[in-house]
């Protein structure tokens, strides 16, 4: 099957616990064990994702275009240090940590980076990967804190990626909708089965 054709979604599918048993069984195809770079992976994770629900709008966000992001914040401390040595910090190693940094993602673009840092965390994807836990956000407005990348969004649900055998957050996957209310608890239960099955699939 051509790489692309991963993101069908089947007319016969129509309701949402349906769409992610279809869609985690799509990525889980999609994530070849021979392959295990997360950044391979987590640009495969985010298009089919973004691409599944585009084709599963009819059903999804009351009929509209609904999800209008999708994608990944990681610990900068996962990212390859600087080979051009002008560009390392002061102790010749790596640039700030106590970062979340933009990853692979589809839709338009987004804030590079979210601060995780004592004193200065801020917004829904930093208390998702602090608390280790995934935040739904119904209304972005009335959420403390959240980071408008996009004007048009209304709600949002961020999962956290955790490395079980670590006990550590490497990062979280976000997701943005166009009308209020778009993520409920059927969606939260699908994407934390496709985060546990992103981490599973890539080296760290
Ligand atoms: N809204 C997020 C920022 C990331 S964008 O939505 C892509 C937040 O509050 O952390």
């Amino acid at each position: 099957m051509p790489h692309a054709d991963s993101a069908l979604v089947p007319e016969t599918i129509t309701t949402k616990a349906e769409f992610w048993a279809h869609t985690y069984s799509q990525l889980e195809a999609l994530l070849d064990s021979q392959q295990r770079n997360w950044v391979t992976n987590l640009s495969n994770a985010s298009s089919l994702l973004y691409s599944s629900l585009l084709a599963f709008s009819p059903h999804f966000g009351n009929g509209q275009r609904a999800v209008n992001w999708c994608g990944f914040y990681l610990d900068s401390e996962l990212f390859p240090q600087p080979r051009n040595p002008s560009q390392r910090g002061e102790s010749g190693v790596r640039a700030p940590s106590g970062r979340l940094l933009l990853g692979p993602f589809n839709g338009k673009p987004a804030c590079q980076y979210i601060n995780i840092a004592p004193g200065k965390a801020r917004g829904v994807c930093a208390d998702a990967f602090l608390q280790k836990r995934t935040v739904v956000v119904s209304d972005v407005e009335s959420y403390p804190g959240h980071i408008a990348c996009d004007g048009e969004t209304r709600s949002e649900i961020v999962c956290p990626l955790i490395l079980r055998e670590a006990s550590g957050v490497l990062g979280v996957m976000d997701l943005d909708c166009l009308v209020v209310g778009g993520f409920d608890n059927e969606d939260k239960a699908g994407l934390e089965k496709i985060a546990e099955l992103i981490v599973t699939a890539c080296d760290w």
